[in-house]
């Protein structure tokens, strides 16, 4: 499936033209890159993508920038070896991360029954002056993608500064359960800076939200939330975390249906990850996918995208699958939890050292190598649970022993992404 409405209507803006043709500059002095095999690439990124055009920009995949940005520049050009940008980006051979987040904290006023933040640790977190100082830290790397989460982020004090402070070299994102965002917020962080806003709602019945939330009014603020933020006019994304059992097709068409109706621009799925006060979950079989459930998954994905009653569905289960680019856990993605250590992804807790001690880029380095490039499926869910076996009383695991259990878990096959220079 090809959005053709979109990629034609994309042939009629010249600063799209513009673009590819800077892209095709930078590319050409690669031995790998001729324009036929730019072609190619270009049609296996748009492959069964929605596209949404926001503020002049167009969005192909949430997991990278939005085409038309200087984020999106800022991609292509964190590359390990210059000479070679095509190849280096198609097998990830990075010098930064697309995407980064940073957990600002982890203070929050709900106690949801899934939270992947709910770790016991009593150390100090960072401050909002540390987290600048990252920033800087993360673009000079070249990372694209900066994601504000948390814990709650609005709990923060300060974090309006800290979206200030990034420059347009990278997009942000800000992930929220909604409660605190007041219209006024909404439109200030939309003045700072603010590109897309990830508000979290896990199904169209309010009592289900409310009850995986622990909170009665958890889905009426998290609906204001999301028209305070399409008011403002920031990319407005619903993120949802949808169990095995409620995988059936009546239910997640009435939840898009809801969604359109809250006008969203994208609907991003995650799937149940074994983290947090998962865990140690013993309703596995209740709550965390299988082969089947993925592909049930992605069978709606597509069919929901080709229709433009629905907003643009984005699931982890396709982005992370073979047919597409694998995770990208400590290679195209990476996570600062608030206490300033680095880890691969919000969701694997290990941690390969502390950006409050060390140069983020030398971290980064160590870690990415110890990760072994992408992988085919989620990480998180192939060593979780031995994590979880080894009983520690604190998280994140050290750095010796997630260099163990990374070289125990090297990569487990080739994406079809990665064939494209093959
Ligand atoms: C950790 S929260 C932080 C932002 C904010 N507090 C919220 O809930 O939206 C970021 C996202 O991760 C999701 N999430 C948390 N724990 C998860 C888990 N174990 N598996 C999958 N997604 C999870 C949340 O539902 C939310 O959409
Ligand atoms: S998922 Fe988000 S809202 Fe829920 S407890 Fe965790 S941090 Fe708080």
């Amino acid at each position: 499936m090809y959005d053709k409405r979109m990629i034609l209507r994309m042939g009629f803006d010249i600063n799209v033209w513009k673009d590819i043709f800077k892209i095709h500059k930078y590319f050409r002095k690669d031995k790998s890159y001729n324009i036929f095999r730019g072609i190619k690439t270009a049609l296996f990124i748009l492959k069964n993508e929605r596209i949404v055009r926001h503020d002049g920009t167009y969005i192909i995949s949430t997991f990278m920038p939005a085409f038309g940005t200087e984020a999106f520049i800022t991609n292509l050009k964190a590359v390990k070896n210059v000479d070679e940008p095509f190849k280096s980006q198609i097998l990830s051979k990075r010098s930064a991360p697309i995407s980064m987040y940073l957990e600002i904290t982890k203070a929050c006023n709900l106690k949801c029954e899934h939270c992947s933040s709910h770790y016991k640790c009593d150390k100090v977190e960072m401050t909002i002056e540390d987290w600048k100082k990252v920033v800087k830290e993360i673009q000079d790397m070249g990372v694209s993608d900066i994601g504000i989460t948390g814990g709650e982020p609005l709990l923060k004090k300060g974090y309006i500064d800290l979206v200030k402070s990034i420059s347009n070299k990278s997009r942000i994102i800000l992930f929220t359960n909604g409660y605190y965002l007041t219209e006024e917020i909404a439109k200030q962080l939309k003045e700072a800076g603010l590109y897309a806003i990830g508000i979290s709602l896990d199904s169209h019945i309010e009592s289900v939200h409310n009850e995986r939330r622990k909170d009665n009014f958890a889905y009426q603020k998290a609906i204001e939330a999301i028209e305070y933020a399409n008011k403002a006019g920031l990319y407005t994304m619903i993120q949802t975390v949808i169990l095995k059992d409620e995988l059936n097709e009546d239910n997640i068409f009435d939840f898009f249906r809801k969604c359109a109706e809250l006008n969203v621009d994208e609907v991003k799925i995650l799937e149940p990850i074994r983290s947090g006060r998962y865990m140690v979950s013993d309703e596995g079989k209740k709550i965390f996918y299988d082969k089947a459930s993925r592909s049930k998954l992605i069978g709606y994905q597509h069919k929901a995208n080709k229709s433009r009653k629905y907003p643009k569905i984005t699931t982890f289960a396709y982005t992370e699958s073979q047919e597409k680019y694998g995770c990208g856990a400590g290679n195209q993605h990476s996570y600062i939890n608030a206490y300033g250590d680095l880890m691969p992804c919000d969701f694997v807790p290990m941690k390969f050292g502390n950006v409050r001690e060390n140069n983020v880029k030398k971290l980064w380095t160590e870690m990415n190598q110890a990760l072994d490039g992408p992988k085919i499926g989620c990480f998180a869910n192939r060593v979780n649970m031995k994590i979880s076996k080894l009983g520690l009383s604190e998280y994140p695991l050290n750095k010796k022993d997630s260099c163990i259990i990374c070289e125990n878990h090297p990569k487990n096959g080739i994406t079809e992404f990665e064939k494209l220079v093959g």
